[in-house]
């Protein structure tokens, strides 16, 4: 007998292309897993998501959905190995989303961190806003998931999940297994502002940006605040370009270490910040190629992207029969 794969499914929003900490926080790890052949993978692109905040600017959706899929390519997803498809060309999502409301108390709703930031922060106030991470919900597990690949932001939406099955299953019985995360090696990437790096933040750097925006937008990065002269000691625990040299520079980081702790003038944030440029547009140069080439033929992204939500939809509708089934609805009896 063979033992049947796992399943992962994780999302991503389509604001056009992915900063570094979409890609060191979950695509390079989406990446890993798929070639590790161990699971059955579904990759969404959340267009429905980006209507709760996008709702009144909704003309660049299409355009991102081709930007990030040409990402998603360029960074090693095969499409061959895993489904990739559009949220919306699945509408079993909705479906399945609607039911969740009927058992989902609206507290747990409000409580959850994203949504009471964003209320204060944008005044943000809409029914669909509030039923975001339930949309999630459906996404992850419409597809009867067992693990979810995200950074570290994501865990709270995951927390949610986890207690939106267990209602379900105690009162229809068991349809849903409890999704857990899979959190890369690196789920927290800081922006040049130390906040998260994000692109509402506008701290952010993208993997396809050209190498002059790479090096402006690292020279802007705070460094340790206290330390002020090059011969002060520094404190890379808490230093955001030492977070990101750990990753693009690990050859040298001992040594990096060692010098702005101890002082060492020889070696300032000036110079951090000039490897780190070098470094991340050394890396991400045969990304960058790769994914223009990728954009200049739409009909083939478009065509993967059919492919993907075929696949999804017969996942996706084959999870409904069940859920209809348990709730007794009139197509199932
Ligand atoms: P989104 O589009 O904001 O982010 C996509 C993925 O990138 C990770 N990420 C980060 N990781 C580390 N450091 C950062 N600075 C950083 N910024 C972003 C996120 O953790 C995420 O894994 N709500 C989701 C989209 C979504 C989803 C889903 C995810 C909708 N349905 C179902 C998983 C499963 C979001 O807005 O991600």
């Amino acid at each position: 007998m063979t033992d049947k794969k796992k399943v992962l499914l994780s999302g991503m929003q389509p604001t056009g292309m992915l900063h570094l900490g979409n890609y060191e926080g979950a695509l390079k790890n989406w990446v890993d897993l798929q070639n590790s052949g161990k699971y059955e993978i579904y990759f969404c692109i959340v267009d429905w998501h980006a209507l709760t905040t996008a709702y009144e600017n909704t003309a660049d959706i299409v355009e991102r959905i081709y930007q990030i899929t040409a990402d998603y390519i360029a960074a090693g997803l095969d499409p061959e190995k895993v489904a990739i498809f559009v949220q919306s060309d699945v509408k079993q999502h909705a479906e399945l989303q609607l039911l969740l409301s009927m058992i989902t108390p609206i507290p747990w709703l409000e409580r959850v961190p994203s949504y009471k930031e964003k209320v204060e922060t944008l005044g943000l106030d809409s029914y669909g806003f509030l039923g975001y991470p339930l949309l999630q919900t459906a996404d992850i597990i419409i597809y009867r998931a067992d693990g979810v690949p995200v950074g570290k932001d994501q865990l709270p939406h995951l927390e949610l999940t986890r207690e939106i099955v267990r209602r379900f299953n105690y009162i229809y019985g068991d349809v849903f297994p409890e999704p857990e995360a899979l959190l890369s090696d690196a789920p927290y990437i800081p922006g040049a502002d130390r906040r998260k790096m994000s692109k509402s933040y506008d701290n952010h750097i993208c993997m396809g940006d050209p190498p002059d925006k790479i090096k402006k937008r690292v020279m802007s990065y705070y460094t340790d605040e206290t330390k002020i002269h090059r011969g002060d000691s520094g404190h890379t625990d808490t230093c955001p370009v030492f977070a990101l040299l750990k990753i693009y520079a690990p050859d040298e980081i001992d040594k990096i270490k060692s010098d702005c702790e101890s002082g060492n003038t020889e070696w300032g944030c000036v110079k951090c910040k000039k490897l780190l440029a070098d470094r991340i547009i050394e890396k991400f140069t045969p990304f960058r190629e790769k994914r223009e080439q990728l954009l200049t033929d739409r009909e083939k992204l478009r065509k993967i992207l059919a492919d993907g939500a075929e696949r999804a939809r017969i996942r996706a509708e084959e999870t409904m029969k069940l859920v209809r089934k348990a709730l007794k609805m009139w197509s199932e009896q």
